[in-house]
């Protein structure tokens, strides 16, 4: 029986990522270590919380006191708990430092004192940065530009050095943008899924022409999980389905799955320090045995049905936080949208 602790276990991959251990895996008993801030939803695990071979904790990964309780026994830490959305980081990045960089710390440091065997820190692609041309290697430099992704290289970097000073067993993974079930409807995908269905504008930042590399969440999943086996110790793996598309082009697509009005998307002021292109080489995972199994069209299918199908699910979560936020990021730039687009 391998004991496993997912933290950030009831956000969008964590929760995903349990459910995917469960389907392939017998002989497994999971922890989910969880803050529950507003980006988790215990909604998200609901289905597990009766199973015998499953334990929900509400708790931040910054107390060492509960660490210490949780991580006797221990085998694997998967560390998904962070802040993760840019536009948040952007307005004000303290709780990104506190739990990206320090929770991250406090986890290491425990995981060595309790001689866990394993620990994979979930990273991302935004740390190396804007790409032009070609893709990103493992052993390219950092260069992060904004407070999410700077809070996610500095607990990138502490993983690599508590591997290199002290040999705990870290293995890196770094992941393109994900999306699919239980997405928090604040990220791109989510947001324009929703807002098209209630018929809202869909607020593209600057030209529409940023790229990212999309891979459905269960892909990474299934690669997270090879890594957890099967990686060496020490090294960083890119994750990515090499499916890079602009903004512009998704949220086109998204109007016309919902059968909405291709005039509802709006194009509003940029995300200061916007990145321009993400993109992943991913020889090295594929190396592992690896591959993704769902294409871009099919996953952007998959996932528009599932939002059509859940919205309890989402209404649940656009409520009273998520309308202040999305008055704060929004108001002003879609007001300032509509004015030019009444004058042209
Ligand atoms: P999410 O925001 O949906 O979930 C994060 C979870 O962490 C939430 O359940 C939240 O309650 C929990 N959490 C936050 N602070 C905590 C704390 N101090 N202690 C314990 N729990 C805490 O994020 P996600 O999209 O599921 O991302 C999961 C991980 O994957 C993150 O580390 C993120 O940086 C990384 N990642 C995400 C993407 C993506 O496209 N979503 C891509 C690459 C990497
Ligand atoms: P997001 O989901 O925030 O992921 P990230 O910035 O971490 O890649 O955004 C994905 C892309 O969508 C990114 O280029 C920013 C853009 N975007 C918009 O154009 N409008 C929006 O309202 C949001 C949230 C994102």
């Amino acid at each position: 029986m391998k004991r496993i602790l997912v933290t950030g276990g009831a956000g969008f991959i964590g929760s995903n990522f349990v459910r995917f251990l469960y389907r392939k895996k017998r002989n497994v008993h999971i922890t989910v270590l969880d803050k529950l801030t507003y980006a988790g939803n215990i909604s998200n695990i609901a289905d597990f919380m009766d199973r015998k071979d499953f334990n929900f904790i509400r708790g931040d990964i910054c107390n060492g006191s509960l660490l210490d309780r949780i991580l006797p026994g221990i085998d694997i830490i998967y560390n998904f708990a962070a802040e993760t959305h840019v536009d948040r980081s952007i307005l004000k990045a303290n709780s990104f430092v506190r739990t990206d960089v320090m929770g991250t710390y406090t986890l290491l440091q425990r995981a060595l004192k309790h001689h866990t065997t394993r620990f994979v820190q979930i990273s991302t692609d935004e740390v190396y940065g804007s790409v032009k041309r070609g893709s990103f290697r493992e052993d390219d430099p950092l260069k992060p530009n904004s407070p999410y992704s700077a809070s996610k290289s500095g607990a990138d970097l502490l993983a690599r050095a508590f591997y290199r000073t002290y040999r705990l067993p870290v293995v890196i993974t770094r992941s393109s943008n994900n999306y699919g079930p239980y997405q928090h409807p604040e990220k791109f995908i989510p947001l324009f899924i929703t807002n098209a269905v209630e018929g809202k504008p869909l607020p593209l930042y600057g030209d529409g022409k940023n790229v990212r590399d999309w891979i459905y969440v269960e892909d990474n999943c299934s690669a997270i999980e090879l890594v957890g086996r099967k990686g060496n110790v020490g090294e960083v793996y890119n994750i990515g389905a090499g499916e890079e598309r602009m903004n512009i082009e998704i949220a086109s697509l998204i109007v016309d799955m919902v059968g909405a009005d291709r005039s509802l998307i709006t194009f509003i002021s940029d995300r200061p320090g916007h990145d321009r292109r993400y993109s992943l080489d991913t020889r090295k995972i594929r190396r592992l045995g690896w591959r993704p199994s769902v294409t871009f069209e099919e996953g952007i299918a998959k996932t528009v049905r599932w939002y059509l199908k859940n919205s309890g699910w989402w209404k649940a979560v656009r409520g009273g936080s998520f309308k202040r936020y999305y008055r704060e990021l929004y108001s002003e730039r879609l007001a300032r949208a509509i004015e030019r687009k009444a004058k042209s």
